[in-house]
This record gives C-alpha cells, structure tokens and sequence, in this order.
C-alpha cells in the first residue's frame, strides 16, 4: 500500500462518487477505480458498498477512512514543517554595545532582514567582553562592540573609528563660546564617563584621551550607560564625551560640540569567531562596507585580527 492508495481512497471516501473524485484527483475514472480495487485486494477487505448509490463506506471502509485521512494531514504537517525547518536552520545572533544603536546599528539591522528574509536574527546588548565569551559559548554569531580586545580565537575587523565629540549642557558657557572644543578647555568640567562596568569600556577610551595629554578632568562621575551620562548632562551635572553618531539623538537641553583633534576617536569593532566561515556573517560585513559607501560614512581600510 503506498500513501497514493490513501489519497485515492480518501477522495472517493468525501465525494461518495467516482467522477468527482476523479475529477478532484486531476485523473481518469477508470485508473482511479482500479486503483481502490488494488488497495482492496491488497488489504484483503472491501471498503466500499458495491452498487450502493451515492457511494457507502464498509464499516471497514469508515475505519480505514478515518485513519487514511489522518495520516494524509501528518504528511502535510511533515511537508510543511520540513520546509520551515529548512528555512530557519539559518540564525544569526548578534551581540552589541549599546552605544552603537545611535550609529548604523539599526539600519544595518533592518537591511540584512530584507535581504535575508529567511534568517532568524536576534539581537543581545552586552558589553565587548562579553561578547568574547559569547562568541566563544556560541550564544553569538557576531559582535558589535569598541575594546580592543586579542583573543586568538576571536577574528576582529575595525570597521571605523568614530570621533568624540562633547556633549554639554544647553546654555553652558562652553556651549556658547568656541565651535571647537579641545580637550584642555574641559579639566574644570565634571567629567561624566560610561559604562561604568564592566571594564576596560569605552569609558577608559576617554579617561586614556585625557591621561596621553597629561590632563586630569577636576571630577570625574561613572554612571551605568550613555542615557543616563546625557540626563546628567541635561540636568547640568557635568560634560561628557560621546561618539559622534549621538549627536543625531537631538535633545533641546544637551548641545553638542566637536573636538579639535581627529586622533580623539573611539572604534566600532566587528569580532567573530576565529574559524567561522558562514555566509550570513559575511554577508554582515558586506552590508556594513556597502551602507558607509552609500552614506559616505569614512571608514578603516579592511584590516583584520586572529585569522
Ligand atoms: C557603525 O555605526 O558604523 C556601526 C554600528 C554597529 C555595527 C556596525 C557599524
């Protein structure tokens, strides 16, 4: 018996008429009955009510009935769930420090769904060192983040270093005054710096712009993330330095001012794992360099770290 005999059967079964069943079938009349003779002989039974008008099931008939055309709709659910399986064995997880939502994260999020429709993306805020880890434990494909970190297991690829610029409060006086700011003009200042933890973080990149100057902001205030340093900045508790990209969260109380330096940058990284050759995460990283060419976007030469 093959599962051709329960489709015949199940359709001859529901239209209770040969013809129609045939018709439903896309086959000819006469095929179809010999075909439900076949079964029957094959079973040793007779499931249908010869001569009977419209067509009747045998008891038999009702019983194999019931379990022909379930077994059919397993063979769908297999069909169908074979094809998303199929289809969604593709994910990609992607790990990144909150500070690059405010860059091309999220257009470059939402262009890889469009063009990978069939890939499972999700997306986890952690800091760089943990995206190491996870990189390592496999809970990440991918890592968005701004350490330096080495790791012979981890490939690195710096896509663009991002200058600094300062985030005042509106009205302050270095607001008002000069267009460029030079890291001296800040040592009288509350220096605001994040994250706070864990370190090394994008903190200590603007502690070290100080120290290599041989400068020391007059306090200095950690707090938990870059939301929060721009609240205490609005509120007028200090200064703090951000990556560029924020400036295009515009706030009425926050003002923003460049740096006269250009070394004063912080980078955004691309870490994942040392032998991972997918294509998805290629595909990543080609998207990356086509969005900076199409927004003009300045970025490092393609250099890379632990092939
Ligand atoms: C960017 O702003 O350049 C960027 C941010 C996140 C991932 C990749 C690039």
């Amino acid at each position: 018996m093959e599962l051709r005999h329960l489709r015949y059967f199940v359709a001859v079964a529901e239209e209770r008429n040969f013809t129609r069943a045939a018709q439903r079938l896309n086959i000819a009349q006469p095929p179809l009955s010999r075909q439900i003779q076949q079964l029957e002989e094959t079973l040793g039974v007779q499931l249908l009510e010869r001569n009977s008008r419209p067509l009747k099931l045998t008891e038999t008939g009702k019983f194999f009935y019931s379990h022909a055309a379930q077994l059919l709709a397993q063979t769908a659910d297999l069909e169908s769930m074979t094809r998303r399986v199929g289809n969604i064995e593709r994910s990609l997880s992607v790990g990144f420090v909150g500070s690059t939502l405010y860059g091309m994260l999220p257009k470059i999020i939402r262009r890889f769904r469009d063009q990978n429709p069939t890939v499972e993306l999700s997306l986890h805020e952690m800091s760089t060192m943990d995206q190491i880890r996870a990189l390592k434990d496999g809970r990440i494909d991918v890592g968005f983040g701004r350490i330096r970190l080495e790791d012979t297991n981890i490939r690195r690829v710096i896509l663009r270093e991002e200058q600094m610029i300062v985030a005042l409060p509106e009205g302050h006086p270095l607001s008002l005054g000069k267009s460029v700011l030079a890291l001296r003009d800040l040592v009288q200042e509350t220096l605001i710096i994040f994250p706070k933890a864990p370190r090394p973080s994008y903190a200590d990149q603007v502690l070290a712009a100080f120290h290599d100057r041989a400068l020391k902001p007059r306090r200095i205030y950690e707090v938990r993330e870059l939301q929060i340093a721009l609240g205490l900045v609005a509120a007028g508790e200090g200064i703090s330095i951000v990556p560029s990209s924020v400036n295009g969260l515009k706030r009425d109380d926050v003002s923003y001012k460049e740096l006269d330096d250009p070394t004063l940058v912080s980078p955004i990284i691309m870490s994942m794992r040392a032998l991972d050759e997918s294509r998805d995460i290629q595909a990543m990283l080609e998207l990356v360099y086509r969005l900076y060419d199409e927004e003009k976007i300045p970025y490092t030469p393609h250099t890379e770290r632990g092939r």
